[in-house]
């Protein structure tokens, strides 16, 4: 029998890796993509793969408990993988309603629902929730983040995607619903929103506009190529134990500013630009407010474990990304429309 898994968010960043790699991969599955194409959902990102007979799209709101309730009801889904959420920090200073809306409403109503539609039929099910490093705070120069650490989640973002981690461990001490979960360090590659940090940075630099470094640039990051994330996301959606958590991170570290004038090296070499002509491009910015001073994952876990490590050098992740963005600058022309420069010039022109 063919397993219909519910891939939620897959328009997204990440979430369109999944789709792409679970839909070319595994043939016998029914991937049903879920996801209400806010403005981080774009289903040019999946134009390859929207015709293959595996793979169907539905819009629809996590937050709407009816039409989650609907899609369980439609579909026979033996598994979901829950990316669907409002991800980016910043916005969840300026508007953290919606980060509290989809990241904890939605997700309650789909361990919900995954509860009400498998009760007394839980074998093979799969609850696979995909959650970040921000939930366990900041660190200091020292010391990684372990699935043991405590959580201590320091913005409207990381407590909207902490309070959700919660609830789908609940469900699953309270009701046995069989459940995964991992947390990621920062991702970057093809297909990311301009609104983070590295394509943020390409496009400004392309454009020969300010690259906006927040503070100092002392931050750290923690750095992983998104195939890795998906083929994380893969391995432990088939060799995961149910109940338990798995960390993931790329064991690559940078600071902010150290980053970015790799970036604008990078830059400089494809676009033909004298060397150093990028790094005029930086200008210190207004800090974030509370913002994280470092994340770092110890993923030994997964590694011992399911056998899983990153497969990419970041010089190779990074090149390839910055290669990705200057080919697609007609993708990157149609995400940043009308709304996106609206927020672009709110935000960084208070700053
Ligand atoms: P993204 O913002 O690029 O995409 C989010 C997707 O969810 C979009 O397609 C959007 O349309 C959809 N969505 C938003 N609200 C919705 C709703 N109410 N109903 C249905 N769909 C909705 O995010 P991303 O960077 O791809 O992150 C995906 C997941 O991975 C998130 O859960 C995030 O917390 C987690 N994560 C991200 C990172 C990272 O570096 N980007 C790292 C670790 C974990
Ligand atoms: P971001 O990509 O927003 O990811 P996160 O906040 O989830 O880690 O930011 C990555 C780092 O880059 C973070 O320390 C904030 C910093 N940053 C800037 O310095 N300038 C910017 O314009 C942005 C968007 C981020």
């Amino acid at each position: 029998m063919k397993k219909t898994i519910l891939i939620t968010g897959g328009a997204g960043f990440i979430g369109s890796h999944v789709v792409r790699r679970f839909v070319n991969n595994y043939p016998e599955y029914q991937i049903i993509n879920f996801d209400l194409l806010t403005y981080a959902g774009n289903l040019e990102n999946l134009k390859d793969i929207e015709k293959s007979p595996n793979y169907t799209f539905v819009r629809g709101d996590i937050a709407d408990s009816d039409q989650v309730n609907h899609l369980f009801e439609t579909y026979p889904i033996d598994g979901v993988i829950h990316l669907a959420a409002e991800s980016h920090v910043d916005r969840s200073i300026t508007d953290p309603a919606s980060f509290i809306r989809t990241n904890i409403f939605g997700t309650f109503n789909l361990v919900h629902a995954a509860k009400e539609h498998w009760k007394g039929n839980m074998e093979g099910k799969k609850f696979y929730h995909i959650s970040t490093d921000e939930v366990y705070g900041s660190l200091g120069e020292t010391g990684l983040f372990t699935e043991t650490t405590s959580y201590d989640p320091q913005s409207p973002y990381s407590a909207s995607k902490a309070s959700s981690d919660h609830l789908v461990r609940a469900y699953h001490n309270t009701f046995h619903l069989p459940v995964l979960l991992s947390n990621c360090s920062n991702n970057y590659g093809p297909n990311q929103f301009p609104e983070k940090l590295i394509p943020l940075c390409i496009r400004n630099i392309q454009g020969m506009k300010p690259i906006p470094v927040y503070g100092k640039g002392e931050n750290i990051r923690d750095w992983l190529y998104v195939e890795d994330h998906a083929s994380a996301i893969d391995v432990i959606y088939h060799k995961g134990v149910i109940g338990e958590t798995y960390n993931i991170g790329g064991i690559n570290e940078w600071t902010n500013i150290d980053l970015i004038k790799a970036l604008c090296a990078v830059m400089d070499e494809k676009l033909g630009r004298a060397k150093g002509t990028s790094q005029g491009l930086i200008t210190f910015v207004k800090d974030r407010a509370g913002h994280d001073l470092r994340y770092a994952i110890d993923s030994s876990k997964i590694e011992r474990e399911l056998g899983w490590k990153p497969s990419l050098q970041f010089e190779e992740g990074l090149s390839k990304t910055v290669d990705w963005y200057l080919k697609n600058s007609e993708w990157l022309e149609n995400v940043s429309s009308g709304a996106y420069e609206q927020y672009y010039n709110k935000q960084y022109h208070q700053r």
